[in-house]
């Protein structure tokens, strides 16, 4: 058994809402959440972000660019949390960092996908060895390099008795099914989380996004616009599957609105509401037929009228956030929290994939090691 130790979580999703910072103590089979902060992007940052992940074409200075200043904000993340726990960074052993993912493209003939934030700058501002660029191990291996957090859901959340499934919502969703028994996990992503319903709020209201579902919720939603939506291969394939919001954004949408005009915006806010859920919930149906609970993490489970949604299309499976289960996690750090948990499987050289998840050939380590100094005593 690895001695007990604080490692750091940096996650932000394709919502860009924010970067999420943990700081987790792992040890004796457990992983604690001791202090998170969020950490906003400068403005005109995370527009070039955005805008460098729904174009098709960008130049190669701006891609450096932007993984140069993602880097420092990933550091600066990090070094606020430290300042909030007031503990030293010689005692944190690894900073796990995801990175801003800019393209996800796990198709052949040539699979990649791409996250941004120099973890050099990371070590060297931080002095906390780095631990980044998870994704690509495993499609390397074979793999579609997502979701990886179904591992950590696996060490976290499986219980000895009842059949569960993690629901993630971020920008798009992914579900674990953790079988009671004990036998392999499996998970997949089911679809748009909230980044189409983001999107139009954007948009139309000019909010990053529909709080708790309230506006949603005065529209009606419009049976055919949501069939339209539902109708898209990517619904039918069978996993191992992943998908980005370079797929699900707003050309996407635009095409299957164009086929229904004359909606109130309302109302296409309660079609994607009533779609996204329903994806999500045939996912479940189709996949996790013997799930006994559905336990929800990311930042999805604000949405109230989406779980409304969710729990009457699943009743009478009972639908729960992360955070509400004894031992749990609160459900808006699940995500940074697994990147500090895969930080520490890599340097304790332990497979963080889990190839009945992403489809890899076998099981393997993830990530580069970014050491904090000139020597490898991590
Ligand atoms: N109060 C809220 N009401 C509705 N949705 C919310 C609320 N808070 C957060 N969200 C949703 O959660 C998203 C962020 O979730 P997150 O798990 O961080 O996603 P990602 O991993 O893609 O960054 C926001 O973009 C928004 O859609
Ligand atoms: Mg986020």
């Amino acid at each position: 058994m690895a001695p007990d130790g604080y490692y750091i979580g940096l996650m932000s999703g394709t919502s860009m809402d924010s970067i999420d910072a943990a700081l987790v103590e792992i040890g004796a089979g457990k992983t604690r959440l001791l202090q998170a902060i969020s950490h906003s992007w400068p403005q005109a940052l995370e527009a070039r972000l955005r805008s460098l992940a729904s174009s098709e074409a960008c130049t190669l200075r701006e891609l450096g660019e932007l993984d140069h200043l993602c880097g420092h904000e990933f550091a600066h993340a990090a070094l606020k949390l430290v300042d909030a726990c007031g503990l030293d960074t010689g005692r944190i052993r690894a900073i796990g960092s995801h990175g801003q993912t800019i393209h996800h493209h796990p198709r052949p003939p040539a699979p990649f996908t791409l996250q941004i934030g120099d973890p050099n700058i990371i070590a060297e501002k931080t002095g906390i060895t780095v631990v980044a660029d998870f994704r690509r191990r495993d499609m390397a291996a074979g793999g579609q390099g997502a979701p990886l957090v179904p591992a950590f859901h696996q060490a976290v959340f499986q219980h000895p008795a009842k059949n569960r499934v993690i629901l993630n919502i971020g920008g798009i969703a992914n579900i674990t099914m953790l079988p009671a028994s004990g036998q392999h996990s499996t998970g997949f992503d089911t679809g748009p989380g909230n980044c189409l319903m983001d999107l139009w709020c954007a948009r139309k209201r000019g909010r990053p996004y529909d709080n708790n579902g309230d506006w949603a919720a005065r529209g009606n939603p419009d049976d055919e616009l949501v069939r339209a939506l539902s109708d898209d291969s990517y619904f039918q394939l069978p996993p191992p599957k992943s998908t980005g919001t370079e797929y699900f954004g707003g050309e996407w949408l635009d095409r299957k609105l164009k086929a229904h005009p004359g909606l109130s915006d309302e109302d296409v806010q309660a079609s994607l509401l009533a779609f996204t859920a329903s994806t999500i919930s045939q996912a479940i149906e189709r996949w996790a037929p013997a799930a006994e609970e559905v336990l929800v993490c990311g930042g999805g489970v604000h949405n109230q009228a989406l779980l409304n949604k969710l729990s009457r299309l699943i009743s009478p499976i009972p639908v729960r956030s992360t955070g509400d289960i004894a031992g749990g996690l609160d459900p808006d750090w699940v995500e940074a929290a697994a990147f500090a948990w895969l930080a520490r499987q890599a340097l304790e050289g332990i497979p963080g994939n889990l190839p009945s998840v992403t489809g890899a050939q076998h099981p393997v380590i993830l990530g580069g090691i970014y050491p904090a100094r000139n020597n490898n005593n991590y």
